[in-house]
């Protein structure tokens, strides 16, 4: 069977700081720079989840996207858009939120609800320039 790779973008908003607790305020500055703001600031992250495996004989998908769509909605977009990530994501209490560390967190969210023979690969833009992919 061919394997095809099918994609769904998402979207959310967030808020984030990028600090490590153990740092003052002027090296975490030196390190992450605006990021850092006290404060906090926002990104409009875009997402896309892809997904690889074998065309199904009987329905010709590889996976179904509604299902797909209603799957981001539930894990990704509940949990994290108008959120501020540091505060009020369990996954960021203890991990800085960088779009790195954000795409293993979907990553690990997604994974567990979806069947074993499809392979999995997170795309996140936390800029329309910035954007990092994770595929486990
Ligand atoms: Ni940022």
């Amino acid at each position: 069977m061919p394997k095809v790779t099918v994609h769904r973008k998402a979207h959310f908003n967030s808020a984030h700081r990028l600090y490590r607790k153990d740092w003052s305020d002027e090296k975490n500055f030196e390190v992450f720079n605006k990021c850092s703001n006290p404060n906090f600031h926002g990104h409009n992250y875009e997402l896309i989840v892809s997904l690889t495996g074998d065309i199904d004989k009987e329905t010709g998908y590889v996976y179904d996207l509604g299902v797909l769509s209603n799957l981001i909605k539930l894990q990704i977009e509940n949990s994290f858009d108008h959120k501020n990530l540091n505060i009020e994501v369990e996954e960021f209490k203890n991990l800085n939120p960088t779009a790195e560390n954000i795409s293993v967190v979907i990553y690990n969210k997604l994974i567990e609800h979806l069947p074993d023979h499809l392979e999995l690969e997170i795309t996140l833009y936390e800029t329309p320039r910035n954007f990092v992919t994770y595929s486990g």
